[in-house]
């Protein structure tokens, strides 16, 4: 009945929604699982140590991501804006703009390498059909990732492509785009990536790779390891710039917020794990080196999965599972700024979609020519020695949004009333989660501000431990 009501009141604002609580949940997941599962976690994890990384990465998660979320849906629900309306509608402060700002900016910033990297994905889809992984060695592999980053034409057209396709997706709009596409694409990503981890798991010498995820070291933990756990967690989450506030903007009045958010961070983890548990027992038996940076997936995956039998249909649904991640997370960056052009300067959304794809082509085309050394632009250095592709993952992922997460957490948690609060979570005392509630709000007052703003600035060097 709610729902019901609340449809009808939309449909008067001409504003669409999702259909209801599963939609929501695929809606936020797809946001959520991305290139970031796949492609950085476990290089991320490789590079910092593997289960002491993953030990910090669940504290983030648990004391700031869920938390963040939770504080995102709420504002988006509550004002049913996008996120420069709702800040507007929820205080008159000029101040708390900024947040829309940074999410603005962090949007295009991570669209620019992301759409880049989404299209060596879909030119690995398209190479793993055509068979060029069959009889590949350590060289040719090396070699292939090379013409694929360094094109400089064949990385222009796959992000083009890959942007279309976002495009034609989008346009449709919230129900018919995005909601159908989540809701079957998901669902076939988990199977996919179960088959996956199952086959890597029976390989000989598996518990190699499973060992070197999940052992705990602690040594390895350093102001800058738990940056990158703190970086990763926001990355991973889709926060700090909006998108779930987007997102929240379209949920159902009976959506629970709360555990929506905790089970939308526990899927993540799993896909993230899952993904761990198909490379690592791979790499390592083979005797491959895990802590390869970002080639890991790209350069790695082919050599070991075309030496297994079937290799190459399993190399298939391996890069199809990376396209799909990849498409339904850059849906949710790209419908945050659509939302705000539609809302905001009154465009119609064809177009809001058509001009976003051409700004993010036209720089991110920045960050595709200098994805490797030996790219055109491979040696401009932009920020501090680093390259445009690196510039735009290193300011937005861990700068812009852990900053914006923590101004999210300082309004929400001081700035906002506490019975708005209380009266979205609980969906307006229909649910009984009162000490839920409490205890969340503790923790985003007194956890989650205190933990960001430490780790952000010991790994500024400003404090020393
Ligand atoms: N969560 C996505 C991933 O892990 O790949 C990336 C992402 C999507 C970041 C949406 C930010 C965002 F707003």
């Amino acid at each position: 009945m709610v729902t019901v009501a609340y449809r009808m009141e939309n449909e008067k604002s001409n504003r669409e929604s999702f259909s209801g609580t599963i939609a929501i949940f695929f809606a936020a997941l797809g946001s959520a699982v991305g290139l970031g599962n796949i492609w950085k976690f476990p290089y991320v994890v490789g590079e910092n140590g593997g289960g002491a990384f993953l030990l910090v990465y669940i504290i983030c998660i648990v004391f700031v991501g869920i938390p963040v979320m939770v504080s995102e849906f709420y504002i988006g629900r509550k004002t049913h804006k996008n996120v420069m309306g709702a800040l507007r509608q929820l205080s008159p402060n000029p101040v708390w703009k900024s947040i829309g700002i940074f999410g603005i900016l962090a949007g295009y910033f991570i669209m620019f390498f992301y759409s880049c990297v989404s299209g060596w994905v879909y030119s690995y889809v398209f190479k793993a059909i055509k068979g060029d992984f069959v009889n590949i060695t350590a060289d040719s592999a090396g070699a292939l990732f090379g013409k694929t980053v360094v094109g400089p034409f064949p990385p222009l057209v796959w992000q083009f492509i890959a942007m279309t396709v976002v495009s034609l997706i989008l346009i449709k709009g919230v129900e018919k785009g995005i909601e159908r596409v989540t809701k079957t694409l998901i669902p076939l990503l988990f199977v996919l990536i179960i088959i996956c981890g199952i086959r890597a798991l029976t390989l000989p010498g598996a518990s190699e790779g499973l060992k070197f995820l999940f052992k705990v070291d602690f040594s390895k933990i350093t102001p800058g390891v738990i940056l990158s756990a703190m970086g990763l967690a926001f990355f991973k989450l889709s926060l700090g710039m909006g998108t779930m506030v987007t997102y929240g903007s379209y949920f159902t009045e009976d959506t629970n917020l709360i555990t929506t958010s905790a089970k939308v961070a526990v899927a993540d983890t799993i896909v993230s794990l899952l993904a761990g548990i198909a490379i690592f027992p791979t790499v390592f038996s083979f005797g491959m080196k895990p802590d390869q940076g970002p080639g890991l997936l790209f350069m790695t995956i082919p050599l070991v999965f075309s030496k297994l039998p079937f290799g190459n249909i399993l190399l298939v649904a391996f890069f199809c599972l990376t396209a799909i991640a990849a498409t339904t997370a850059m849906i949710s960056i790209v419908e945050m700024l659509i939302a705000y052009f539609t809302e905001e300067k009154g465009l119609k959304r064809s177009t809001a979609v058509i001009l976003n794809a051409i700004i993010i082509l036209l720089i991110g085309s920045l960050a595709t020519l200098s994805a490797d050394k030996a790219s055109i632009l491979g040696n401009v250095s932009v920020f501090f020695g680093r390259s445009f592709f690196d510039t735009f993952d290193f300011i937005s992922s861990n700068i812009l949004l852990p900053v914006g997460g923590l101004l999210i957490a300082i309004f929400v948690g001081y700035f906002v009333k506490k019975n708005s609060v209380v009266n979205e979570l609980s969906n307006n005392e229909q649910l009984k989660n009162r000490s839920v509630i409490t205890a969340y709000r503790y923790i985003l007052m007194y956890v989650t501000p205190i933990l960001l703003t430490i780790v952000f600035l010991s790994s500024l060097n400003i404090i020393k431990f």
